[in-house]
């Protein structure tokens, strides 16, 4: 430790902080500008000064000052007061004077700093500069009349978002916050916005709405992906008026401006029942009665294995976890999947294959009260673990790694904070990047390799990486335990690598070596795959190969040498992990009655495994007397997501009775015979696990109008239909779950599934399939996929959160293509695969390569998955409509 005195008073601090940092640890105030703590210091305004000894005679920025042993610091002096004053005159000397009406009033740095100086008025005259409004950009206001060219937007917008979407213009005193471009175009993520000291950035939601002062605020975790980001809502008179994240700042255009789905006019606010092909109202009383009939009904006649469930990403891991508990425990059956099944779960699926599913022995059991989402697990001394959750890694930890290589994910649209720890591990000199698509994705400005193949040859891709490596380093003793190598040499042979690099449609196959030498040096690499590869129907063998290649090049004891596959949602890990899954219970434990009986007492646990979601649908397509007769779903549009829609429906309506969850009458939803609405996010308590295995809680901001959170309705469901009682409340749940879960044992808020427990990895090289043929012989290959803006469906329910800068679902072309088809921008293009047709408008696109297209799976118009058969590629041919 460091030892010096600020104002006189002795202090201790660790070296390498600044003074700023050191004396906001001790209480003491130092005023700062440009400073921001998500922000690396530029000691550009100055108004942090203070005097330093042993120094230069002149004043030192705090913010970008490092503490010494034996300094004596003074932050507080006429000296320094003088000179504080004179620049924030300069700063004021151009500054609207507009706090009556500037949103920023009530929380606005400038105007508590000048307070805080005594500036009572700006003795300096200049040309006044022109005000320069922006009112015309989506969901961001600009006034760079208030701005006071601090540069944090320009840094958070450059550093961490990676979007650059924001620049000073001019120079001197005419410099300006600019984009180049008016109205914005960047990636609406409104970080800017809460970064801004001042009011030069508004929040258009926000605006006028309520004064800082006025609202409640509540901490949760946000709902729209799997990153895990918290943020505080800010609710006034029983209404959101916005979405605030001061300290941490990051959060993406959904997080941020994605809530107003909680108002939107379609939401569900009472129960439906269809009589007659019509939907009528029903209290709640009546609609559970029918579903507890129903289901009485149906097991009597048919069993129990007649009932199939559905779980929800978007529900909490308590409501998974009841949702299990009553088919298990309930209705004993094992008849249950969740939406994972579709990319998440082969992921899992795969990883199990090579490295094992997960055991932990000899955690022990907190002896006294926890907080609220406290594992009543701890780890103790001869706590162990092995299997694939021990290769994850977390978003903190990717910081660290000093190469990244991330093949099939368009990482910002299928999980933006993952980017964001990228953009931190680049600020590392020695850092390195490969980046493997089909098509040119945000990050390659900053890639040392880009490999731009085939849609579907990632295995091949992996392959020839594989083969180059081995040839380069015949010797070479993988870096994870492992016994095989001779069973990968042996998958390798199929193709040679000239024949690997046609496939993938490389013009040569030193590229494979190029990316080898890259992987082979790096220290602690990192692998990420994300949903545009999970998404594919061989998925499961393309994580195995990527699984191959971390048993040869990872270094798991090295921080952030993991593997970073994309869990989409806020709870698609959380799902999973709660259990709801046809062959494993809570925490992939196996089916064995010792781990049922932890869970659910002497019941019986039923060893056979259900359907998995894929199966069950092959079932009802045979009608196989075991596929299921009615389904329990937690949500989610399944004919949105599903691939091969009109198969999906024709399946699906073989159904006898269909219950749905869910906020929203979308499609699916049409198809039942009951609607059970319920509550969204901000309205219930509960949490969820992100990609990257942090556990995030949410805590009731808002009052429900008619609805209730799925695990109530659950829980009062199941004593409808004489369950045993469950706990009544989400944290009694969570900890009747998490006492049974060894993985979990040390997690809480903020914490992540795993760490701090001592892991032994080992893997078995797994063979895998090399044959990628895409099913047709169409010209162009269609990749349906995630666009930014919008988090499954939900987000497309309101018009004034995301809409307002992704209206709608358009098929991207690559221009040439465009002008082959002679379309432009805006024209409405007919587009037919083997398995259907649909229009939609055309957008051009200069990052797809010729040949391959883009369609998003968001939206109820075009639907996507019209086109698709198994996976989220399909080939399809294009027609001017
Ligand atoms: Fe230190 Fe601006 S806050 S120089």
């Amino acid at each position: 430790m460091v030892n010096l005195t600020i104002d006189g008073r002795a202090v201790q601090a660790e070296p390498g902080k600044t003074i700023l940092e050191v004396a906001k640890e001790n209480g003491i105030f130092i005023p700062y500008l440009c400073f921001h703590p998500a922000l690396k210091p530029i000691g550009s305004c100055r108004i942090c000064v203070v005097e330093v000894k042993p120094g230069p005679p002149r004043p030192l920025p705090a913010c970008a000052t490092t503490v010494a042993e034996g300094q004596e610091v003074v932050t507080n002096s006429d000296r320094l007061q003088a000179i504080r004053r004179e620049l924030m005159k300069l700063v004021l000397i151009n500054h609207a004077i507009e706090c009556p009406i500037c949103d920023k009033g009530g929380e606005c740095e400038l105007q508590e700093l000048t307070h805080a100086l005594g500036i009572d008025q700006v003795d300096l005259k200049a040309i006044a500069l022109p005000p320069n409004h922006d009112y015309e950009s989506d969901l961001i206001e600009r006034h760079p009349d208030r701005c006071i060219t601090c540069g944090r937007c320009v840094r958070i917008c450059r550093d961490h978002v990676g979007a650059m979407a924001i620049n000073f213009m001019n120079r001197g005193y005419f410099t300006e916050l600019g984009s180049g471009r008016v109205p914005l175009d960047c990636e609406f993520c409104g970080s800017c916005i809460d970064i801004c000291p001042v009011g030069a950035l508004i929040n258009k939601q926000f605006k006028y709405r309520a004064r800082a002062w006025e609202v409640d605020k509540t901490m949760m975790v946000c709902p729209f992906c799997g990153g895990g980001c918290t943020y505080e809502l800010h609710v006034k008179d029983g209404r959101v008026m916005r979405v605030y994240n001061g300290d941490s700042v990051l959060l993406c255009g959904r997080g941020r401006f994605g809530y107003p789905v909680v108002e939107a006019e379609d939401r569900l606010k009472t129960p439906l029942i269809k009589e007659n092909g019509k939907f009528r109202t029903a209290t709640w009383d009546e609609a559970l009665d029918l579903v507890s009939a129903k289901f009485k009904e149906i097991a009597a006649e048919a069993g129990a294995n007649a009932i199939y469930g559905i779980g929800s990403p978007r529900a909490t891991l308590e409501a998974n976890y009841l949702f299990q508990k009553f088919f298990r425990a309930g209705l004993g059956t094992n008849q249950l999947d969740n939406p994972g099944r579709l990319h998440y779960l082969k992921a899992v699926a795969g990883l199990a294959e090579v490295f094992g599913w997960p055991k932990v022995t000899e955690v022990k059991a907190v002896g006294k009260t926890l907080p609220p989402y406290h594992s009543p697990l701890a780890i103790s001394e001869e706590t162990k673990g092995s299997g694939f959750p021990f290769v994850l890694g977390s978003f903190e930890e990717l910081a660290q790694a000093d190469l990244v290589f991330a093949i099939g994910a368009d990482i910002t649209p299928e999980l933006p904070p993952l980017g964001w720890a990228v953009n931190k591990a680049r600020q590392n000199d020695k850092f390195k990047l490969i980046l493997a698509n089909p098509r040119t994705t945000k990050y390659d400005r900053w890639a040392d390799l880009s490999l731009r193949y085939k849609p579907g040859a990632e295995r091949l891709v992996l392959a020839g990486i594989m083969k180059a490596l081995l040839a380069a380093q015949p010797d070479r003793t993988p870096a994870i335990a492992s016994g095989n190598l001779e069973d990968l040499q042996e998958t390798l042979k199929k193709f040679g690598p000239k024949e690997l690099a046609t496939k993938c449609g490389f013009d040569e196959a030193a590229l494979f070596e190029e990316a080898a030498t890259l992987l082979a040096q790096a220290q602690a690499p990192a692998v990420i795959f994300g949903v545009e590869l999970l998404g594919q129907d061989k998925a499961e063998q393309t994580v195995m190969a990527l699984a191959d290649l971390f048993l040869l090049i990872g270094r798991p004891e090295k921080p952030g040498s993991a593997l970073y596959p994309v869990a989409e949602k806020a709870n698609t890990r959380g799902v999973c992990e709660a259990g709801v899954l046809p062959d494993r219970l809570p925490g992939y434990l196996p089916l064995d009655d010792q781990t049922a009986a932890a869970f659910w007492g002497d019941k019986p646990v039923i060893k056979e495994p259900g359907l998995d979601l894929l199966a069950m649908l092959d079932k009802l397509e045979t009608d196989d007397p075991a596929a299921p007769q009615a389904l329990y779903a937690l949500g989610g549009d399944l004919l949105r997501f599903l691939p091969n829609r009109s198969r999906a429906e024709k399946l699906l309506g073989k159904l006898k009775f269909i219950v749905v969850q869910d906020a929203f009458l979308n499609d699916f939803a049409q198809m039942a015979d009951v609607v059970l609405p319920v509550a969204i996010h901000a309205e219930q308590e509960g949490s969820f696990i992100s990609s990257g295995g942090s556990l995030g809680v949410l805590n009731k901001a808002l009052d429900a109008d008619g609805v209730k959170p799925d695990w109530q309705i659950i829980s009062e469901l199941g004593a409808k239909m004489g369950f045993p009682a469950v706990p009544g409340s989400p944290v009694r749940i969570f900890q009747d779950l998490a006492k049974n879960v060894p993985l979990w044992a040390g997690l809480a808020p903020g914490k992540t599934v795993g760490s701090g427990i001592p892991a032994t990895l080992s893997g078995k090289f797994a063979p895998f399939d090399l044959d990628i043929s895409l099913p047709g012989r169409r010209p162009f290959t269609l990749i349906v996929g995630k666009v930014l803006q919008h988090s499954g469906s939900y987000t497309t329910h309101h018009p004034c959160g995301t809409l307002v800068v992704t209206p709608k679902g358009m098929l991207a072309l690559h221009p040439e293509d465009a002008a082959s088809l002679e379309l432009a921008e805006g024209d409405e293009a007919k587009i037919i695969s083997s398995h259907g047709e649909i229009t939609a408008p055309v957008t051009l696109d200069a990052n797809l390569a010729q040949g391959v297209v883009f369609l998003p799976e968001h939206f109820a118009e075009p639907a996507a998955h019209m086109l698709t058969l198994n996976s989220n590629l399909v080939r399809v041919t294009i027609q001017k409509a």
